[in-house]
């Protein structure tokens, strides 16, 4: 008595339950051969979720009977409402031909939404444990009907109710349960498995009882914030925290088919960090050895103003595809962009298989244009592929196509995120109530340090779907728009279709262009591969004539890669400049792309100041050697050119003028602009700055002859300048300059007189 008062500590009565038991074990009789289990399961569909059941069950080397296969489902729609009585009707018809193997031991259970975490042995054992004829898995939930819950025998700790979605048992015990079936198809098996446990006198013949603490069972609706992860060498578990208990079987009931997708991204070898993952390389396809490329239709949803759209239409391009295997449907929602679709499309309207254009003037809703896109795809029984990208996806891996369809699925999407930041394409969780919830393990995801396939709930942005799941599984979907609702509401009322009532779910208005898979989709997100990022769209001002030059802030990585000279980085790791005359520095900076949209943006703004001594710009108001020029803070480009001082400038100094410290501040920067018909040339002079940088805009010979810059201290003049390389050089006393005659065309550059 003592004892069991002390024993009321949890984790004490736990030490005493165990002991109790393998002190029984020891006098126990033999164990059972796994030969003699037997897992029986109805399936009338080979969905994902079966597959990943049989996957787990293969694992183990069960032995499974699948029952009803190909049959039609008439038992309802098990979680909406009642039903499942198709279940108990194989199931009594399958138990007729075993009711009298005595030794037989029977596990009856679901398979589209339970994985096997352990060995038939240990199921087994427990079993035997437990000293019943028949054990029933446990929730702390009651269903069908919350009436019958004071008819269940109380427990002093563990689930009190019947699930009826795991079921173990001596073969002739569960034939008595089974044969007393005489209801529809589409009656409630768990109500009727419930009735036969509650009466006494039924429980006490047959033997019955409930795994109340998840030795064999997990139901996880009501107890997802029990089980966590446990991550063995070989294997990862779930283990049950309150009861301290490692089920064999998991069960993702109710409203938690998403938290056993999580789990089953890892459980029972899916994924550990010994080996990674394991199945990433099952039901490859392997393209290498296909007569021909699949066809794919690639829907590209231009919604909003999206910087660097030349080039994701040039990645688009690139991609390592058959360009004839490729349909390009394209929904542009920004007059703004027009321009960029039509110099594309002119370019390349021979390049693909075909190319349609939705534009502006047709005012079609995001929905409706993705209900399009997805629907031609559907309805062109020679689409294979339908292939869903947002044109604020950068797809910087060209195998990126490729490498999805090899993956093999009916859906799947590449990670891509936003540069440094953990903001990605999908969800790894959704709260309750259908918000985004970082899952567990989401950042390694996003950073790579968990690599494989991954079953999520949402993703957006870019995304690979089966034609053929769009015209079977996903056949009636309109996933975006519904009747007359608004695209969020649409969405919602969908995903509410699609899953069922027991769950909440009303998805968050950001998620409205997301899919999400329905019933018996999974949806795969794959990081096996850097695929590419993300573009932030947010504070993109298009008011000036080549924006993306205003980009460097919200998207450097881009902005470096269009802007910022291929050779640039080569100054640092291969000593790339010259120093063509004394203490003057020439190196490769800025693209000709740079040069060009500068060029461009000051054409555009028009204002050359003439080179009049005259000037309002500066302080005092008179310039002694004037140029023709537009300064940039004219064009609103004095922030983005001080950071282009300090981010690419800076570290060039430091390098050519070791131990000068830059502080990269400048007051005077220009564009200059030379002709034979304004101003040619400037006269020799000294800047106003510590050094000064001159960087050439243009090419001499096809845009102008003449040009360069002659430093007079050492009689040497620079008369071929390179376009888009700088000159770096002592503002005062030492470089006394002179810009030299332009005799024909056009010459720009850009001055800056940096640390004054
Ligand atoms: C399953 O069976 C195969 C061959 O029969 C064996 O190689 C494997 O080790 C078994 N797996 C387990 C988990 O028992
Ligand atoms: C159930 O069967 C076991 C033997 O398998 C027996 O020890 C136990 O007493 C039985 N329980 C009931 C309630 O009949
Ligand atoms: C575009 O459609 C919206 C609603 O879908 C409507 O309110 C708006 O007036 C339409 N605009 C034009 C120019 O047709
Ligand atoms: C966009 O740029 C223009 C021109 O520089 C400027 O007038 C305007 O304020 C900017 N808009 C925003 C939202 O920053
Ligand atoms: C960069 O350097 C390579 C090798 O010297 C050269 O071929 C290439 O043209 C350079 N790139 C540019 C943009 O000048
Ligand atoms: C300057 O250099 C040029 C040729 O490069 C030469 O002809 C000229 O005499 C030099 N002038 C002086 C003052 O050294
Ligand atoms: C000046 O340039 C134009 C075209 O850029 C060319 O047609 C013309 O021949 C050039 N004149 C001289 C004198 O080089």
């Amino acid at each position: 008595m003592e004892c069991l008062k002390f024993c009321l500590v949890l984790s004490c009565w736990i030490k005493f339950a165990n002991s109790v038991f393998s002190s029984d074990a020891n006098q126990a009789p033999a164990s059972i051969p796994i030969g003699k289990l037997l897992v029986l399961t109805v399936a009338t569909e080979e969905t994902d979720g079966f597959r990943r059941f049989m996957q787990s069950a293969n694992h183990f080397n069960y032995t499974v009977k699948v029952l009803g296969m190909g049959e039609a489902w008439k038992g309802g729609d098990v979680g909406h409402s009642i039903g499942g009585g198709q279940k108990v009707r194989l199931l009594k018809e399958a138990m007729e031909a075993l009711a009298d193997q005595e030794d037989l031991v029977v596990l009856s259970v679901d398979s589209y939404d339970l994985i096997f975490a352990g060995a038939p042995e240990e199921i087994l054992r427990k079993f035997q444990q437990s000293n019943h004829k028949v054990l029933f898995a446990a929730e702390g939930l009651i269903w069908p009907d919350k009436r019958l819950a004071e008819k269940y025998p109380s427990v002093r700790s563990g689930k009190r109710y019947l699930n009826s979605g795991g079921i173990i048992g001596y073969a002739p015990y569960i034939n008595r349960i089974v044969s007393q079936w005489n209801l529809h198809d589409n009656d409630d098996d768990q109500l009727f498995y419930t009735k036969i446990y509650l009466d006494p006198l039924k429980r006490e013949t047959l033997n019955m009882s409930l795994d109340h603490k998840c030795n064999i069972f997990q139901n996880l609706n009501g107890a997802v914030d029990e089980v966590l992860l446990k991550f063995g060498t070989d294997r990862v578990r779930v283990r049950n925290i309150v009861y301290d208990s490692l089920p064999v079987v998991v069960h993702g009931n109710g409203n938690t088919k998403m938290y056993l997708n999580y789990l089953g991204n890892y459980v029972p070898n899916a994924w550990n960090y010994e080996h990674g993952c394991s199945h990433c390389e099952d039901d490859i396809l392997d393209l290498s050895q296909l007569k021909e490329y699949p066809n794919v239709l690639v829907g590209v949803f231009i919604e909003q103003p999206t910087p660097f759209l030349p080039e994701f239409f040039q990645r688009l391009l690139t991609l390592d595809y058959p360009k004839d295997k490729l349909k390009i449907f394209v929904h542009n929602n920004e007059v703004h962009h027009e321009k960029h679709i039509e110099k594309f499309w002119e370019e390349n309207r021979n390049a693909f298989d075909s190319f349609k254009v939705v534009g502006p003037e047709e005012n079609l809703s995001q929905g409706d244009a993705r209900n399009m896109g997805m629907d031609l795809c559907r309805k062109d029984a020679a689409c294979d592929y339908y292939f869903s990208i947002d044109s604020d996806v950068m797809l910087t891996n060209r195998q990126t196509l490729k490498l999805l369809i090899e993956q093999n699925r009916k859906i799947i999407g590449p990670l891509v995120t936003r540069h440094s930041k953990l903001w990605s394409n999908f969800w790894g969780a959704l709260s309750l109530d259908g918000y985004y919830a970082r899952s567990e393990d989401y950042v390694d995801i996003v950073q790579r340090k968990r690599v494989g396939v991954w079953n999520i709930p949402y993703m957006a942005h870019v995304y690979l779907v089966k034609g053929s799941v769009l015209r079977n599984e996903l056949k009636e979907r309109n996933y975006f728009v519904l009747e007359k609702l608004d695209p969020d509401m649409a969405l919602c009322r969908n995903a509410r279709e699609m899953t069922s009532h027991r769950e909440k779910d009303s998805p968050s208005p950001e998620s409205f262009h997301m899919l999400r898979p329905p019933k018996g989709v999974f949806m795969y997100l794959t990081n096996r591969h850097d695929f590419g990022r993300l573009i932030s769209t947010a504070n993109y001002n298009i008011s000036h004539y080549n924006n993306d030059l205003w980009q460097m802030f919200e998207n450097p990585v881009d902005w470096k890669e269009k802007y910022i000279h291929e050779n640039y980085t080569r100054i640092f790791t291969e000593n790339y400049l010259e120093e063509p005359c004394p203490d003057v520095y020439w190196f490769p900076v800025l693209s000709e792309k740079f040069c060009d949209d500068l060029v461009d943006e000051m054409e555009h703004h028009g204002s050359w100041s003439g080179g009049k001594h005259e000037d309002k710009r500066i302080s005092g108001g008179y310039e002694t050697v004037p140029t023709d020029d537009i300064h940039m803070k004219q064009i609103g480009f004095d922030k983005e050119w001080l950071h282009f001082i300090r981010e690419f400038i800076s570290p060039v100094t430091l390098k050519v003028f070791s131990g000068y410290y830059t502080k990269g501040y400048a007051i005077m920067n220009f564009v200059v602009k030379y002709t034979p018909e304004r101003q040619a040339y400037l006269r020799p002079h000294h800047d106003s700055s510590t050094f000064t940088i001159n960087i050439a805009l243009n090419n001499k010979g096809t845009d102008f002859q003449g040009g360069g810059c002659r430093f007079h201290r050492y009689n040497c003049s620079i008369d071929s300048p390179r376009k888009g390389w700088s000159f770096m050089h002592p503002g005062r006393l030492t470089h006394l300059h002179e810009g030299l005659p332009t005799t024909n065309g056009t010459r720009y550059i850009a001055v800056s007189f940096i640390d004054p």
